[in-house]
């Protein structure tokens, strides 16, 4: 059987924990050669260990500096870039009287400018290639409000209309498209039930208020991530696909 990313090679961002770690493993399942990104360096090369032709880089991406680090670094490896999964994040909880001015800036910095500075550094490099893709993991949230999420919210319903920006600026050479998740098993879902009226029963009111009466995996995520960046979905671009059990429809 033909591997779906064989010699392709794919920065992922949050690549340390949830769903970028289940990402990553898929795609290198499927003969992907990874840049792997993320603060943690213990978590980053404790993975780039077990994952074939992966290497960790550490950097915080919501400074442009780290993101150019990782292109460069994915050019002196591998000598080109195909893929992009842009999938870190961060919550920045509290409501709009509450939220430090910092903590704004942060989420915004991490969930929107990241994918800005990423795409503006790698772009370059994915036009040399036939079939290269962007893929930004989102959220609901992007068009469902939370409790105490303003930032949040705000950053990943901007991210769509910066994918679907890039995906009419940059057709046909490059796919761009987004994921928007419901609640996945990560814990990053955790940290945002605290923001919730009754933090101790807010993931599993989450998981019952799915269709499917559960929480999503990260690998249900990867699995969707390895679809969208394989040729498999060669003509789907500028579209984001939401993956939440159902919950969009309660
Ligand atoms: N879990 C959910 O229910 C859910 C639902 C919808 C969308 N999402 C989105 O899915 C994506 C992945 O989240 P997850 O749920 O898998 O959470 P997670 O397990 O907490 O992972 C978050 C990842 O983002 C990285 N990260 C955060 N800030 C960073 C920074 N400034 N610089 C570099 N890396 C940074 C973390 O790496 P380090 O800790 O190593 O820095 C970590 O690898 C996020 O964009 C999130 O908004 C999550």
């Amino acid at each position: 059987m033909s591997l779906k990313l064989k010699n392709k090679v794919c920065i992922v961002t949050g690549a340390t924990s949830g769903m970028g770690k289940a990402i990553a493993e898929r795609f290198s399942e499927e003969g992907a050669l990874l840049i792997l990104s993320g603060r943690d360096i213990e978590r980053g090369e404790k993975l780039a260990k077990k994952l074939k032709h992966s290497i960790f880089v550490a950097g915080d991406i919501s400074k442009s500096a780290s993101n150019k680090k990782l292109v460069e670094a994915a050019l002196s490896q591998f000598g080109k870039i195909d893929i992009l999964s842009l999938n870190a994040g961060t919550l920045g909880l509290g409501k709009v009287t509450k939220l430090p001015i910092a903590s704004w800036q942060r989420t915004l910095d991490t969930n929107l400018s990241a994918l800005f500075y990423l795409s503006k550094f790698a772009i370059p490099e994915l036009l040399k290639q036939d079939g290269s893709t962007i893929l930004i993991n989102a959220s609901i949230a992007a068009y469902k409000s939370f409790p105490n999420h303003p930032a949040y919210c705000a950053s990943k319903a901007a991210s769509l209309a910066l994918m679907k920006q890039m995906a009419v600026e940059y057709a046909p050479g490059i796919r761009i498209n987004a994921i928007c998740p419901g609640p996945v098993d990560t814990p990053l879902l955790y940290d945002s039930a605290k923001a919730f009226g009754h933090p101790g029963t807010a993931v599993e009111n989450a998981a019952k208020a799915t269709l499917l009466k559960r929480l999503g995996t990260p690998d249900d995520i990867g699995k969707l991530a390895l679809f969208l960046v394989s040729d498999d979905a060669s003509w789907i671009t500028g579209t984001a696909m939401t993956i939440d059990g159902g919950i969009m429809n309660v």
